[in-house]
């Protein structure tokens, strides 16, 4: 029988050991969970245990008398690196971790030396360490990610034990200019200001885990405001702490800027003469009142400060009123327009503002409300006072049109009458004088006598047309519209121009007031076409119609910018213009104006036939 097919019966017989020695053997052998096995000399397996048995999925017997790289690796020589050749010369524990399939293994190989000191065989122990291989991997991975994690972090992180540096990531090293090995072993308080150090190692013995702020000092001396946040962890009975710190300096430049700002506008409001502001909650509380406030209302600051807005310097009667409002901007977000109010002072006597209001959140995220304040009571009694001479300019220049009516009314009734009379006289006079005389006067007197007569005439027929032009006495007797005929016969005959004439639904005769300014509009308008406009035709339409009269002029003529001549302070152009406004605005009418460069001039007039 071959020796690799032995069996354990076998083997023991010849080894002939005491039958329970030799159980006790048998069990121990096959209760070890690594697969073991005995080698001869040549790596054959001459016994191998229940383990290897499993591990193989082969009986002993087909084990028995196989080399373990025929069973494990199924090659016909040793694999590289094989224990079992390397123990072969160093006659010492050889291993070997290799993996087959998914899984790991730890081959121990252990000589067996003979009575005579030769080697005889090997131990060969295979134990499967898969478990042991991933958690390894896994705490592997783990701290690859934990460094990543730290590395990559834009906070410096430090591990300490009882105030000492243990670890610190890459950006600490960056942040405070200390290598590892540096601040390995250093004690924590080092990167900190001397002013600050006591606060932070009790900080750091205390545990205390809250967010605080210090100021950090870098190895070249230098400072930089901190804010740091530690955590006590607990393992193996070791307790450490993880220190994040955070350079803030822009964050603190900004909060310093901020607060500048703030100050500067806070100040600016507090000191702003005649600009009242005044802040309140979103309970209507005041938590603001300026200089300006405090003049306008009567009230100090401290005593405004904490009053209720409504109670302070709201009219009893417009309370409700405002307090809904306010609730429905603070709840709803619906704005209080900005406009002219009646507020009250201190004294209980009510004053025209212009109030304008803002509602802005505090840095814990409440509503407040600014109301800004313009006192108009100096601004209302000015308008009054304008609005007052307004009406006093009005009544005054009414007054002059209506006396420069008379005036010439008057004159033209005198020149008619008294001049043209006196014309008359002497021409009747002269005439009669002229029969008395002898007939055989000299040619120069005939001819000075009938010069006489001539420049009478002339005089006469001018007289009567100034009369005319001043205050043609038909307007009063026949009225506008044959008026106007009579007016447009002389103009057209005079200037050649080709004017047209409309009267529309003008039976019926307004008022001697409307006939007039008509009269004068027209006037003027026609005047303003022989001096300015270079027409060639021109249109006058006058219309009753309902409620109004309304005329309408119009040109073809060169045209003007309307805008540079309409401008009450600005006179140049002279106060044609101006002045059928003025006629037309006594009568409450309406005047419009219609021109531009190389487009004619239309002029419309409506007044109302009360
Ligand atoms: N129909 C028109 N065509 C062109 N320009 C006109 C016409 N009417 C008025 N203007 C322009 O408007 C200006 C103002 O006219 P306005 O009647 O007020 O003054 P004026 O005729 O110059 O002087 P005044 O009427 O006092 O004798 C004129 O100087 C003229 O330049
Ligand atoms: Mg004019």
């Amino acid at each position: 029988m071959p020796a690799e097919k032995q069996t354990h019966e076998e083997i023991n017989q010849k080894e002939m050991l005491p039958k329970t020695t030799l159980a006790q053997w048998h069990t121990t052998f096959d209760a070890i969970n690594d697969a073991v096995c005995l080698l001869d000399m040549n790596g054959k397996i001459l016994r191998c245990n229940k383990t290897m048995e499993s591990f193989l999925k082969k009986s002993s017997k087909e084990i028995i008398g196989g080399t373990c790289w025929e069973l494990v690796h199924g090659t016909d020589k040793p694999v590289k690196g094989c224990p079992i050749v390397r123990m072969k010369k160093t006659f010492c524990r050889e291993t070997l971790v290799l993996k087959v399939d998914d899984k790991w293994l730890n081959v121990t190989v252990d000589p067996v030396i003979d009575e005579t000191g030769n080697l005889a065989g090997s131990v060969h122990i295979i134990s499967d360490i898969t478990r042991r291989k991933q958690r390894e991997e896994a705490i592997k991975e783990s701290k690859e990610r934990y460094r990543g994690l730290s590395e990559a972090s834009f906070e410096a992180i430090f591990i300490s034990e009882k105030g000492v540096c243990l670890e610190q990531n890459s950006t600490a090293e960056k942040m405070f200019g200390y290598t590892l090995s540096e601040a390995i072993g250093r004690k924590g308080v080092e990167w900190i200001a001397p002013e600050d150090r006591e606060m932070v190692m009790n900080n750091m013995l205390s545990g205390y885990e809250e967010l605080y702020e210090a100021t950090a000092l870098r190895k070249d001396g230098s400072t930089f405001p901190a804010e740091i946040q530690g955590k006590m962890m607990h393992y193996k009975r070791r307790t450490v702490r993880v220190t994040a710190l955070n350079d803030i300096t822009k964050r603190k430049q900004a909060e310093e800027e901020l607060r500048k700002s703030e100050q500067r506008f806070r100040s600016i409001f507090e000191n702003i003469p005649n600009i009242a502001v005044q802040g309140y909650d979103a309970d209507r509380k005041i938590i603001f009142w300026n200089q300006a406030s405090e003049k306008l209302y009567g009230y100090k600051k401290e005593e405004a400060i904490g009053n209720q807005l409504e109670d302070l310097i709201i009219p009893f009667e417009m309370r409700e009123s405002v307090i809904e409002a306010v609730r429905n901007w603070v709840e709803n977000g619906i704005p209080i327009p900005h406009g002219e109010l009646k507020l009250m002072r201190k004294d209980k006597t009510t004053f025209p503002v212009y109030s304008s209001h803002v509602i802005l959140k505090n840095i814990n995220g409440e509503l407040e409300m600014y109301c800004i304040d313009i006192d108009m009571t100096e601004r209302k009694q000015a308008e009054e006072a304008l609005l007052n001479s307004e009406k006093r300019l009005h009544y005054l220049s009414s007054q002059l049109i209506t006396a420069q009516e008379k005036e010439r009314r008057r004159i033209s009734l005198e020149l008619h009458d008294e001049m043209g009379q006196a014309l008359t006289a002497i021409s009747i006079n002269i005439r009669s004088i002229e029969k008395e005389l002898p007939l055989d006067l000299t040619p120069l007197i005939k001819e000075r006598i009938a010069e006489i007569y001539s420049l009478a005439d002339q005089a006469s027929e001018q007289i009567r047309e100034l009369s005319h032009y001043l205050r043609p006495s038909m307007l009063d007797d026949l009225g506008l519209v044959p008026t106007l005929r009579w007016y447009l016969d002389v103009y057209r005959k005079r200037t050649n121009l080709d004017v047209k004439y409309e009267p529309i639904n003008f039976e019926e005769r307004p008022s001697p007031e409307v006939e007039t300014v008509i009269y004068r509009v027209v006037q003027e308008a026609l005047n303003n076409i022989v001096k300015h406009a270079q027409a060639g035709s021109v249109l006058v339409r006058v219309e009753r119609k309902d409620k109004e009269a309304a005329v309408f002029i119009k040109d073809n003529g060169r045209g003007f910018e309307v805008n540079e001549f309409l401008a009450p302070d600005d006179l140049k152009g002279g106060i044609g213009l101006l002045g059928m406004q003025e006629r037309v605005s006594i009568l409450e009418g309406k005047f419009s104006l219609q021109s531009s460069k190389g487009h004619g001039t239309r002029i419309s007039v409506e007044i109302p036939l009360h």
